[in-house]
């Protein structure tokens, strides 16, 4: 099955369906990884202002641009408006912030990284109470701010707008105010995110799956903090079955299962073989019935592994996206 390796978005702009997550990478093993994604043939780079990274790859990518606006055009670079930035009021200072820190002519594509807020404090993009809560701004309007995204890409320094962990309720809202470009969720197999996948494909919103792998750095840390236990997804035998039976790792398989699924995706990796492996994944093809065993994984909601557990408080914001 030939598989289209890009998104279509409006204007006629391609987002490739692979792209190169940068989350937890610090800036020095980040500039290597990019040199070595860009180098295997990455184009598609994910970025946020809240990973503080935005420098270390817009030095990264310039240093492969070498001020040739031909090869600027190849890529398509993604980042992310904080949540201490989600006022309508706020979002051009945070975004003129990611827009100096990564140095580029423009962003292909910038999303609001969370449909609840921090409060806005100058500094300090996690604010917490004494006791150690988040200082959790209860007072957000989504679609306002959902309309401040939108009025960026007059000044031309931004395509594409579009939004990241929101539910199915929150995306149809804010597609009545003007559709969402992009969604990126977290999915992999233990979370398939049908209904997502559905809502999304209603409204014509391509998809992008974060943490396709089930991001073990995150994973053991919330499993140290909480207890809880997260399945090594690359040692699940569906993955590692449906993976031998075309000679691949047990990542590219559940790579080829999210393409397959109609979604794009963004591993991260900081190892040359590994950033290598996770592109390669346009020459075979998983079976229906290798299929089957992986969709079989499913845990639904309870598969989710960025709950955001880690911000105490956030569940009492009005737009949390996971309350019941
Ligand atoms: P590393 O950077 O050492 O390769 P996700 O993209 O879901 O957030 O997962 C990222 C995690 O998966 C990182 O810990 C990364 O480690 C690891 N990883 C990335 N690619 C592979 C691969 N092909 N095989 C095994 N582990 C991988």
């Amino acid at each position: 099955m030939k598989l289209p390796e890009y998104f279509e978005l409006d204007g006629g702009d391609r987002m490739p369906r692979i792209g190169f997550g940068t989350w937890q990478a610090s800036d020095e093993e980040l500039e290597s990884a990019v040199a070595d994604a860009l180098a295997a043939g990455y184009r598609h780079f994910d970025s946020a202002r809240a990973y503080e990274n935005e420098a270390a790859l817009g030095r990264a990518l310039n240093k492969w641009i070498g001020g040739d606006k031909a090869k600027r055009r190849e890529l398509f670079v993604v980042t992310k408006l904080p949540p201490g930035g989600n006022r309508p009021d706020l979002v051009q200072e945070y975004f003129d912030k990611s827009y100096s820190d990564l140095g580029l002519e423009y962003i292909d594509l910038y999303l609001m990284h969370t449909p609840f807020a921090f409060e806005h404090v100058p500094g300090d993009l996690h604010p917490k109470n004494p006791d150690g809560s988040m200082r959790v701004d209860l007072t957000t309007d989504l679609i306002a701010v959902w309309k401040a995204l939108q009025k960026l890409k007059e000044s031309g320094r931004v395509r594409h707008v579009g939004v990241s962990n929101v539910n199915a309720q929150q995306l149809q809202r804010l597609t009545a105010a003007g559709r969402p470009a992009c969604l990126q969720i977290e999915m992999h197999a233990l979370c398939q995110q049908e209904e997502m996948i559905a809502a999304a494909a209603a409204l014509n919103i391509p998809v992008v799956a974060y943490s396709p792998l089930g991001s073990k750095a995150l994973a053991d840390a919330l499993a140290a903090k909480t207890g809880r236990e997260y399945p090594d997804l690359l040692t699940l035998p569906a993955v590692r079955a449906a993976a031998a039976a075309h000679g691949r790792t047990p990542a590219q398989a559940l790579l080829r299962y999210a393409l397959q699924r109609g979604v794009a995706v963004i591993p991260k990796s900081t190892n040359p073989q590994r950033i290598l492996q996770n592109i390669s994944l346009w020459d075979f093809n998983l079976s229906e019935s290798e299929m089957a065993s992986l969709r079989a994984l499913d845990r639904g909601a309870a598969g989710r592994i960025c709950d955001f557990s880690f911000f105490p408080g956030v569940e009492k914001h009005p737009e949390f996206p996971f309350n019941k």
